[in-house]
């Protein structure tokens, strides 16, 4: 049977969000029924809002979540009702051509529910990310279930289904930063302070915050920012060179995804360094750079998708990491919140005043 829950769609390009009935239905093959405790506000969530993934609406919003599974379809082997878990989007198929080199963490045929959610009247709601987790149930593909340690609070634990797990990936993963580097990160929300750390747990020696919003550098400090730079008032490529011996960073981050900071990115790293953009362009940007300097600069310009992770390996590392009190993912949790507040969570958002708002239901 059907049941109807409480959820947060988007009806509509840039409407405000509403809170109303959503009908969730039994799990099928490969699904997972899942009772939501906890989901970040994602600045994602935000651009789908404003139609800017795509024109799918209306849509339920919500993708940074962890919860305790309800019930699960027939075949479903590897998970059971009561088992803690934390919501991913990349549900490897181990079949397309990025798993089939041993490269699932790129899976390009990931998996979702089968079955669609939808309002009570028919109509089917296209969920964020595949997930759908501003709702008190939500369906999903087994596949994005990752068990992990049940004593890890929701809240924290959700912000690993992708805000925090991109960011820390972007440094672990994409970047592999290594002990002893200089790593600058541009654009310090819940991502790229999750990059910042990311960079302090594998041993970087410098980390440079950059943003434009000085609140947002203090608390980048807390993260392991050893320096900071206000892009409005210094020059982003010589504040980098001024703190790296002259040369740039090893690594840059763009956890923006503007061409004005890639091409910040672009520019302070050192020779032959790395480039990750994390951020998430808007569809109608473009960037020019001379070809030259592409080649005459070297190294690697990289996109971090969800921090190039595998859920089933990082999650329950991480969460463990976070329970030993070596990953401080507390911190991310800015306030939570209810259902009915993920608007003014937006507007908070769009303020600069939190790093994470995150339901609790
Ligand atoms: N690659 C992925 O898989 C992935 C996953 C999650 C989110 N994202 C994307 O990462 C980006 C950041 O997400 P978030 O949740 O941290 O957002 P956020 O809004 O919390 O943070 C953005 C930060 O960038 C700063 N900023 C804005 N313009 C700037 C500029 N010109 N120079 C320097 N700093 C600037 C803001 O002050 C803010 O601190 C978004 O584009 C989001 O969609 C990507
Ligand atoms: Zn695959
Ligand atoms: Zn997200």
């Amino acid at each position: 049977m059907a049941q109807d829950v409480r959820g947060v769609i988007a009806r509509s390009k840039g409407a405000p969000v509403e809170v109303t009935t959503i009908r969730v239905p039994e799990p099928g093959p490969g699904e997972a029924l899942v009772r939501v405790q906890a989901c970040g506000v994602c600045h994602t969530d935000l651009h789908y809002r404003e139609g800017g993934i795509n024109d799918d609406f209306p849509f339920l919003l919500g993708h940074e979540a962890a919860g305790v599974v309800e019930s699960v379809g027939p075949d479903v082997r590897d998970l059971a009702a009561d088992d803690f878990v934390v919501l991913n989007w990349r549900a490897v198929c181990g079949r397309c051509r990025a798993c089939s080199r041993g490269e699932p963490w790129y899976c390009f045929s990931t998996h979702n529910a089968t079955q669609r959610m939808t309002l009570t009247d028919g109509t089917p709601l296209a969920a964020a990310l595949g997930i759908g987790a501003f709702a008190e149930k939500t369906l999903v593909a087994a596949g994005q279930c990752t068990k992990v340690d049940p004593s890890v609070k929701p809240e924290v634990a959700g912000l690993l289904g992708c805000g925090v797990m991109a960011g820390l990936g972007a440094a672990l993963n994409t970047a592999a930063v290594r002990r002893g580097e200089t790593v600058t990160v541009i654009g310090c929300g819940g991502v790229g302070d999750a990059a910042i750390l990311g960079a302090a747990v594998a041993g970087a020696r410098t980390v440079i915050a950059v943003d434009v919003d000085d609140r947002k550098l203090e608390w980048a400090k807390q993260f392991g920012a050893t320096h900071t730079l206000n892009s409005r008032a210094t020059d982003v490529v010589e504040g980098v060179r001024g703190l790296t011996g002259g040369f740039g960073s090893d690594v840059v981050i763009d956890a923006v995804g503007h061409p004005e900071t890639y091409r910040q990115a672009f520019y302070s790293r050192d020779l032959a360094g790395r480039v990750v953009l994390v951020g998430v362009p808007r569809p109608d940007v473009t960037i020019e750079l001379p070809l030259l300097d592409v080649f005459g600069r070297g190294g690697s310009l990289k996109s971090s998708w969800y921090g190039d992770c595998l859920p089933s390996r990082d999650f329950p590392m991480l969460v463990d990491l976070h329970l030993q009190g070596r990953l401080p993912l507390e911190k991310f949790v800015t306030e939570t919140i209810g259902i009915d507040q993920v608007e003014q969570a937006f507007e908070k958002m769009h303020a600069g005043e939190v790093l994470r708002s995150v339901v609790v239901l």
